[in-house]
């Protein structure tokens, strides 16, 4: 972070503005490290690796900060080539390319993928999340001028309320313990007019939808993969993608269903035929994603009706919910 930045964070005790009482900049005056200091109930956090800490290294996340470690880029389009992310961004958010002087809150970064999209758009960006993704994200996106990162929990945010103009968390609701208090807990920081996009795994309703929903394998089998540590977890599933890749090369070609049985019944994230990537990027798309599902501590999804709820119940206007990337994705103005 930057001096110029403590204008983006207030504590997430009493909103007070914060104070730095200790920093040691690098020579291009970015905060290496130091303390900040509430002016108001005197709370420090400190400043670690340029970016500011309001939780511990470790915690629920750290799955995540596992992951995004070592996919620091395979999803970023200036790495692999594509423009899978830029297109999910602008088509989920609907916002306009240009975003010169808003603010936007971009919660739950994880490696950073949409935070680079974010920052294209000229507007400042204040990216957060829970885990030590911010790290990865940091060492990607940390030399953009409009960004600031920082390791924070949804549920206790270090900003002013009422001020930005846009919140996203997308893949992020399912991961949380409690997915209607972390949506709720969105809407405070957003200024009145300001534009809300979220998106939430789909649980899917009716008897054809629940007997759907029941044969979603990972569902039986992420009680015991999550609490499999991190780096055993990732090393058999490297080995289980390998081994089962030619079989799922062959079931791929089912038209329709042959992805969909990749996915549901044999765990393997499979993305032939829906995105431009090479034989080999696949395959790590497939290793980075079967983790994805096998290994966070909580994966809770929802149903269309149920976010379609909470908005309404949030007071937001121009409510839009339905079936979309991730399971279901919506988007709303804070009234
Ligand atoms: C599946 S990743 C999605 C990352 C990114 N939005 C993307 O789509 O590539 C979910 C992220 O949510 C973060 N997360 C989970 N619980 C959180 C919390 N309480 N507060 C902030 N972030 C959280 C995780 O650390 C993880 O990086």
């Amino acid at each position: 972070m930057r001096i110029e930045h403590l204008r983006y964070l207030a504590c997430p005790k009493c909103r007070s503005p914060f104070e730095i009482v200790d920093s040691h900049p690098d020579t291009d005056g970015r905060i290496e490290s130091g303390t900040l200091q509430c002016t108001g109930c005197q709370v420090q956090y400190p400043i670690v690796r340029f970016i500011p800490r309001f939780v511990s290294r470790d915690n629920y996340a750290t799955t995540f900060g596992y992951q995004w470690t070592i996919h620091a880029q395979t999803q970023y389009d200036s790495h692999n080539g594509t423009q899978i992310s830029e297109t999910r961004f602008f088509n989920e958010t609907k916002w306009p390319r240009q975003l010169e002087g808003q603010t936007v809150l971009e919660v739950g970064s994880g490696s950073g993928r949409f935070t680079e999209q974010a920052v294209s758009t000229g507007a400042f960006v204040v990216s957060l999340d829970y885990s030590f993704a911010v790290d990865a994200n940091y060492a990607s996106n940390g030399h953009h001028p409009n960004l600031l990162i920082v390791q924070a929990s949804i549920y206790e945010m270090p900003f002013a309320l009422n001020f930005f103009d846009k919140v996203i968390c997308i893949g992020v609701l399912q991961h949380t313990p409690d997915v209607r208090r972390s949506f709720m807990d969105l809407i405070p920081y957003l200024k009145r007019g300001g534009s809300l996009v979220v998106d939430v795994y789909l649980r899917e309703t009716g008897w054809f939808g629940s007997i759907k929903q029941a044969i979603k394998v990972k569902y039986w089998v992420r009680p015991f993969t999550r609490r499999i540590a991190p780096e055993r977890l990732y090393k058999a599933i490297v080995r289980y993608v390998n081994g089962i890749w030619p079989l799922t090369t062959l079931i791929s070609q089912i038209p329709r269903i042959g992805r969909k049985i990749n996915f549901a019944l044999l765990l393997v994230a499979d993305y032939r035929g829906a995105y431009p990537l090479s034989e080999q990027q696949l395959k790590e798309w497939a290793i980075l994603d079967t983790f994805d599902m096998l290994s966070p501590a909580y994966d809770t999804p929802q149903s269309v009706g149920t976010l379609q709820q909470w908005f309404t119940e949030a007071g937001m206007t121009q409510i839009e919910v339905h079936r979309g990337y991730n399971g279901v994705e919506g988007r709303g103005v804070k009234g």
